[in-house]
């Protein structure tokens, strides 16, 4: 059976293509390669969204077509997801080794075309175009099914696409027009996952907060997506609820208002700012000021006061001024941010933005974004620290990243939490007291959990799904 190997490049929208490509595949006979090297197939899932990521995957894709030449492989070689879509035939153009190119509407089709190459067909087949429904295409899972390595938390696409066009993006060209699932079939798909294991959901979009707005009207002053979200609240084992990538201008009171009504929505809002000068936002075509950005992160934490609040934020727009920056900087001071990306500006591709005047140097850029993230980072430490001595609740997802001897969760706001535990806690909600904080992460000890809470909490919360639940 052919070996494949993706890699994947970009945001958690191409994390999740890429592992319903994997799925798909599996299905199919194929089995997962450990490494590019030794790959039957290796896929180079793209990102486009700023040039240096597009380098990166053609730099990539030059030397596995290198070392496969000089081994004399015969390696299928393939690009897919955004670059792919934006470049199409152009990438076998400058790269002749590479055999497919598979657009965003297509994810569905890697098993057939991958068969049909490694059959012998010698024609290389490129396929970008559109396909009505293919939103609903990306559904399959690669859960692992040993009970000590179950994943806990699983990612759900519920629309593709964005008609913001925001006026740096390449988003709306490489994703196309927005295009939702039905509720039923999201929801039939996290039950599925929840059946096998899943204790938490993020909903995926590029935009999400305009989820079903052409299919779904406004129930009682609740959007398309507020009612996507109480069908998945249904969902009996499911403990948490998250969605990214959402719009400010789509965050309505009654997105707002689900945040105090919803227990399994947790307290984490990403609100990409992307500039803090109205007279740049309006360039941008963001769709809100400074003003309005400012009162939706009151509100929400005046819903939940303990809202972990992250952006983007892209410095070096064209014209942008030294004012201009500053509104950035003071508008950061103002919100502080639990946790902020920040971009340099990269011209893209048919973005009104790359024709504007005023492009600016590399070295502002440059200058600009170490300010930045001086700042932010500064700002992020001082979230983080006044967390020290409180009790929080993780959802532990397994060994840690960092240090594989420890284990991890995520607190409701969307906190790594590294502490001393064990496989049994796997899958579990845990409260812990925040002992310490590193980069960007907490140290929690078990030892005096639910010391804090108010009702003396036990360190587990049991789970229905549980079966026996595990001693304490
Ligand atoms: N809503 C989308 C945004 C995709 S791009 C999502 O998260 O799914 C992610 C971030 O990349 C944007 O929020 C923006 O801050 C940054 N970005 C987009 N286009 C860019 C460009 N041309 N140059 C630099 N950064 C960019
Ligand atoms: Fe891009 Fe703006 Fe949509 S950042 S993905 S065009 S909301």
């Amino acid at each position: 059976m052919p070996s494949v190997f993706i890699k994947t490049y970009g945001c958690q929208m191409n994390e999740r293509d890429s592992e319903a490509v994997a799925a798909q595949l599996v299905a199919k006979g194929y089995s997962l390669a450990p490494d590019e090297r030794v790959a039957d197939v290796v896929l180079l899932n793209t990102c486009s969204v700023r040039d240096l990521a597009e380098q990166k995957a053609i730099w990539k894709m030059g030397n596995l077509a290198g070392t496969a030449r000089k081994q004399g492989r015969d390696q299928v070689l393939g690009f897919m997801g955004c670059m792919a879509q934006s470049r199409g035939k152009q990438l076998i153009e400058s790269l002749p080794d590479v055999d497919l190119v598979l657009g965003t509407q297509k994810f569905h089709r890697a098993a057939e075309y991958l068969d049909a190459l490694l059959s012998g067909q010698r024609e290389k087949i490129v396929d970008t175009a559109e396909e009505a429904g293919s939103q609903a295409a990306i559904r399959e899972h690669l859960l692992t099914g040993a009970a000590d390595k179950k994943s806990v938390t699983a990612f759900v696409s519920i629309m593709q696409g964005c008609n913001q066009h925001c006026t740096f993006c390449i988003v709306p060209f490489t994703r196309g027009e927005e295009r939702s699932r039905t509720i039923p079939d999201v929801v039939a798909e996290c039950r599925e996952l929840v059946a096998r294991g899943v204790r938490e959901i993020t909903l995926l979009g590029q935009i999400v907060t305009s989820y079903g707005k052409r299919d779904y009207p406004a129930k009682d002053g609740k959007s398309a997506f507020v009612q996507l979200l109480e069908a998945v609240h249904e969902i009996e084992g499911l403990d948490r609820i998250r969605f990214t990538s959402p719009h400010p201008k789509g965050y309505g009171d009654d997105l707002v208002e689900a945040y105090g009504r919803l227990p399994k929505l947790v307290e984490s809002a990403h609100l990409p700012l992307q500039s803090g000068s109205d007279r740049l936002l309006k360039l941008m075509h963001r769709g809100y000021t400074r003003e309005r950005f400012v009162g939706l992160v009151e509100k929400l934490r005046h819903v939940q006061s303990g809202m972990g609040i992250s952006t983007d934020i892209i410095v070096g727009f064209p014209g942008e001024t030294e004012a201009d920056f500053e509104d950035t900087l003071s508008l950061c001071r103002q919100v502080e941010f639990d946790l902020a990306y920040v971009f340099k500006y990269s011209p893209r591709k048919d973005t009104p933005a790359a024709t504007m005047p005023d492009q600016l140097s590399e070295e502002v850029i440059e200058e600009r974004h170490q300010r930045l993230l001086n700042l932010t980072n500064e700002l992020a430490a001082k979230k983080y620290e006044a967390l020290i001595g409180s009790t929080q609740q993780i959802l532990v997802e397994g060994p840690s990243r960092r240090n594989p001897a420890r284990y991890e969760g995520r607190t409701r706001s969307n906190k790594i939490v590294v502490f001393p535990g064990s496989e049994r806690h796997r899958g579990h909600l845990m409260n812990l007291r925040i002992e310490r904080t590193g980069s960007f992460t907490l140290y929690g000890d078990p030892a005096v959990v639910g010391m804090e809470s108010e009702e003396n909490a036990p360190s587990f919360t049991p789970h229905p799904n549980d079966s026996p639940a595990p001693a304490s």
